[in-house]
């Protein structure tokens, strides 16, 4: 992966828009489950897999969570722990994590699952090193931009996958998931300023975005610690 390019692509225009639609679509689901308090005594914990450059993991803990992020690949790893001294980066893979049973709050895969070749091992060990739940980011097989790019550019070697796929996933976790949340972001095959508008007014709860988030849901909902 060239680190450099992949990260400007983020603080293009376009990349602005995708990269701040999926955090807050991906917030949305996470919030209601986990503190992200600024206060760093109730703050909770996530770890990153496949985390890249860091790029959400910079914003995952710029909204108050303890991050550490985690990718097979050395040189985004170097590259994200220079650019964020605040997370701590490690090299590995989803499907053996180096840590003890509910060691986090929450695990999060931000269009990475989408490129491991065995997503139900690896959800299992996210599962299990989450005492929360677990966040997924996916692309989503269901949508336009499947039909459009599918196999092509930057989603070469990626798997597109729906969300029947993630419930088939989901039935070997234990503990039992308590509740399964997503929602989708429409982004169009035409990334122009009418796509944008377009993309602005379409509701999350359509089932053919492309960018498909879901949070898996350990423990039954309760009262956030203020
Ligand atoms: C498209 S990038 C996503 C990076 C980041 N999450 C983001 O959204 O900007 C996919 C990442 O998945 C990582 N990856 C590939 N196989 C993996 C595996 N078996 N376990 C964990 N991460 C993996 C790659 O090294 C790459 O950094």
């Amino acid at each position: 992966m060239d680190v450099d390019a992949y990260e400007a692509w983020y603080h293009t225009p376009r990349g602005r828009w995708i990269g701040s639609t999926e955090f807050a679509l991906l917030m949305r689901l996470l919030r209601a489950d986990i503190n992200t308090g600024t206060n760093t005594r109730t703050s909770e914990s996530l770890l990153d897999v496949g985390c890249g450059t860091g790029y959400f993991t910079r914003r995952f803990a710029a909204a108050g969570l303890k991050t550490i992020g985690l990718d097979p690949d050395e040189t985004v790893i170097r590259y994200a722990a220079k650019k964020d001294t605040g997370s701590s980066y490690l090299q590995g893979i989803a499907e053996s994590l180096p840590f003890a049973d509910g060691s986090f709050a929450c695990c999060s895969a931000i269009t990475s699952l989408c490129f491991v070749a065995e997503p139900e091992k690896a959800l299992m060990e996210m599962w299990r090193v989450a005492h929360r739940g677990v966040l997924l980011g996916l692309l989503n097989r269901r949508s336009l931009l499947y039909r459009q790019k599918q196999g092509r550019g930057a989603y070469r070697g990626a798997r597109w996958d729906t969300l029947d796929k993630v419930m088939e996933w989901t039935e070997i976790l234990l503990p039992k998931p308590a509740v399964v949340k997503s929602a989708t972001a429409v982004f169009m095959p035409s990334a122009g300023v009418g796509a944008q508008m377009l993309e602005r007014l379409l509701p999350s709860s359509l089932p053919w975005g492309s960018f498909l988030a879901v949070y898996i849901e350990k423990n039954p909902a309760r009262p956030v610690p203020e």
